[in-house]
């Protein structure tokens, strides 16, 4: 959590340090240092590549979203805190072997800059991590925000990890270049439930994993494509029949796909 190191020195923090990203159309004119929503969800992202976002958090509802002021973006670019005239945010790893190590005080000082104004939970993406999951994206949502840490390389000196008591979350069991992707994916997710996000609520509702299950089939004009109908019950008008149908058929995804969620149903929900 960021509220850890408030108080603390700030050595090698620079106030311009911080790119904040705010409401426009054209994703390249969202780098400005407007000040924030105040009081709104916000993600803070330390990064090599500031440029990378907003991305596709800039498009679709979450852009919208963004634009309305309904969540705050910032990129914190990790090279302004860099060491030595040429900005130096790696080196060789302790121990010898392949790659470079993201220096601890460089990300320390990058991190205290991210962390000044509001306590956050502090989260580096890391393949080590805890695989994303729809209850911790819930839990995520349900704070003021978080700071993501993407790492480059072969990722943080573990000192810094210590040091914040920093949560890594993994995206999945593969290995990226960078976290970029990953901490888009885990704020898209966040930000699609904070409240105002999603105009019809009820289709979060049912979605896949938010009630233990996968989401059952989905289906849409026209009735009949390639010699493939539309189930009779979905057209039928029978909304307790439908409900029925889409249960069961969660069920049966969930059982057939994911064992590990319908046991964790099965006991919860017999
Ligand atoms: C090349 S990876 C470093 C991999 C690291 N040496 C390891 O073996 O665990 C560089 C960065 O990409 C990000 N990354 C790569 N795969 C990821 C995943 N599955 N989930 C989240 N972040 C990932 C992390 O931020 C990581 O520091």
């Amino acid at each position: 959590m960021c509220l850890y190191v408030h108080g603390m020195s700030m050595p090698g923090a620079r106030s311009h340090g911080q790119l904040s990203i705010s409401a426009s159309s054209a994703p390249r004119d969202l780098l400005t240092d407007r000040p924030s929503h105040a009081g709104a969800w916000t993600a803070k992202v330390i990064t090599l590549f500031p440029e990378a976002f907003p991305g596709v958090l800039g498009l679709s509802l979450v852009g919208k979203a963004l634009a309305e002021g309904l969540w705050n973006l910032e990129a914190v670019d990790l090279r302004l805190f860099g060491a030595g005239k040429h900005r130096s945010v790696d080196d060789t790893p302790s121990g010898g072997g392949a790659g470079m190590v993201l220096r601890a005080d460089v990300m320390g000082s990058a991190i205290r800059q991210a962390c000044r104004e509001v306590a956050l939970p502090l989260v580096y993406l890391s393949p080590r991590g805890r695989h994303l999951d729809q209850a911790m994206v819930q839990r995520f949502s349900e704070g003021p925000g978080m700071v993501l840490i993407s790492g480059r390389f072969e990722g943080l000196d573990q000192r810094v990890i210590d040091r914040f008591g920093i949560e890594e979350v993994s995206l999945g069991d593969f290995v990226m270049t960078g976290g970029e992707i990953a901490a888009q994916a885990l704020i898209d997710a966040a930000v699609r439930l904070l409240p105002g996000v999603v105009g019809n609520a009820a289709s979060i509702e049912g979605e896949s994993f938010s009630n233990g299950l996968l989401e059952y089939p989905q289906y849409t004009r026209p009735a009949t494509w390639e010699g493939r109908d539309i189930p009779d019950v979905l057209t039928s008008g029978d909304h307790q029949a439908v409900a029925k149908w889409r249960r069961q058929e969660a069920e049966r995804l969930t059982r057939e796909r994911r064992p590990d969620l319908w046991r964790a149903y099965s006991g919860k929900d017999p």
